[in-house]
């Protein structure tokens, strides 16, 4: 039986930024950050832009700040599902040791399902935070939520 190749999260490096757009086109394609985001993002965010890389591929990032604000997280469809995007909460949650909270697309239900199942409670909408959908208010903290980690 193959080996599962092992996994690492470590910051952002100037030579994923192909790596990040490619994985945020597929992510976003109409609503993708450019370029310069990205390594705007790299400079003021030194510590807490981090990647999840398989062997020399990266696979996953999430970009927040120490105050628990989550800015963007992603994962590449083909390594969904395989428990990335928790790693790189779970990362943020124990690196910014405070509350996490988010905005997200009121439609975007897969993504929704996903901080509910890690535990997220929705506390609040904002109507027409982007374009074409309002936002939702998604928070972490308390610490009943906190046994959804477990399993
Ligand atoms: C949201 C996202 C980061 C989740 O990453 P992931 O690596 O697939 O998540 P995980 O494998 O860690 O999922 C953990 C659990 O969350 C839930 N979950 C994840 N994706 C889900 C989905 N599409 N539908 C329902 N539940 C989901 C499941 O309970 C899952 O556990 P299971 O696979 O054992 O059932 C990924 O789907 C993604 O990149 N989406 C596009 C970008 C995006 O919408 N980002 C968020 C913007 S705010």
């Amino acid at each position: 039986m193959a080996e599962r190749p092992l996994s690492r999260i470590r910051e952002f490096k100037i030579e994923d930024i192909d790596e990040i757009l490619d994985i945020e086109q597929q992510a976003f394609p109409k609503t993708s950050y450019s370029k310069e985001v990205f390594l705007n993002y790299a400079k003021n965010f030194a510590d807490t832009f981090v990647v999840v890389e398989i062997g020399r591929n990266v696979v996953g990032y999430i970009i927040f700040d120490m105050g628990g604000h989550i800015h963007s997280t992603a994962v590449k469809p083909t390594y969904r599902r395989k428990g990335f995007g928790k790693m790189l909460f779970m990362h943020a949650l124990k690196y910014a040791k405070t509350k996490l909270w988010l905005e997200v697309r009121s439609k975007n239900s897969p993504a929704i399902e996903f901080y509910k199942r890690l535990g997220m409670i929705i506390v609040g909408r904002i109507p027409n935070y982007y374009e074409t959908d309002d936002a939702l208010v998604m928070v972490f903290g308390q610490k009943e939520n906190r046994s959804n980690l477990d399993s």
